[in-house]
């Protein structure tokens, strides 16, 4: 197995972390690697508020958990919220497209480049849709007008047992032509 595709099976949503505290500079390659995702006309779409104080941490937990899910996260010990920004489409592309059509996608690849260098320093994230959108607007000052794409929680996992993978079958995806 190729070292990319090790680190693509090795990486799993962690909902259980350890005590250890991460260190601002794993963080901060985290989202290194984030920020050179590609996007659509390179618009970039995205910006990052990295949670790391442990007064406010505890806080963004509980505005993950208070949709009855995601009980889980409590542990971590750092958060990525991921906000959504206007994409500024070259003239051409924005002519034929709305602004925003492929801000997703490009946010998906953000959270997703995030996630496989948090594994490859060591540390497990967790990916969560399912959050208090008003509530960590006003904690973390975000402006009203931007939408909190995904949190994604992270932390030191608590154990190192990794799961086996649920995926579809490769057949079931993917032919060739
Ligand atoms: C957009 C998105 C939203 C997710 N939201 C949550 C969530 O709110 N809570 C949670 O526990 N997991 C959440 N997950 C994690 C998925 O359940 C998980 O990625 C999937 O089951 C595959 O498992 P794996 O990440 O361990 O490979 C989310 C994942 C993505 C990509």
């Amino acid at each position: 197995m190729g070292d990319f595709l090790e680190l693509a099976a090795k990486r799993q949503s962690c909902r259980s972390f350890s005590d250890k505290p991460v260190e601002r500079e794993k963080l901060l390659k985290c989202v290194e690697a984030a920020r050179l995702a590609p996007s659509a006309c390179n618009s970039q779409p995205w910006s990052v508020v990295v949670v790391e104080d442990p007064k406010v941490v505890p806080l963004v937990a509980e505005g993950t958990m208070q949709l009855g899910a995601n009980s889980y996260i409590k542990d971590a010990k750092a958060f990525f919220v991921v906000v959504e920004e206007t994409a500024k489409l070259m003239p051409a592309v924005a002519k034929i497209c709305e602004s925003q059509v492929f801000a997703r996608g490009d946010l998906g690849g953000f959270a997703l480049s995030l996630t496989l260098e948090a594994e490859s320093l060591g540390l497990g994230t967790c990916i969560l849709g399912l959050f208090d959108r008003p509530r960590l607007r006003e904690l973390l000052n975000i402006p009203a007008e931007k939408n909190i794409f995904l949190v994604v929680a992270a932390g030191y996992p608590r154990d190192g047992k990794i799961r086996e993978k649920s995926r579809k079958p490769l057949d079931e995806i993917c032919r060739f032509v």
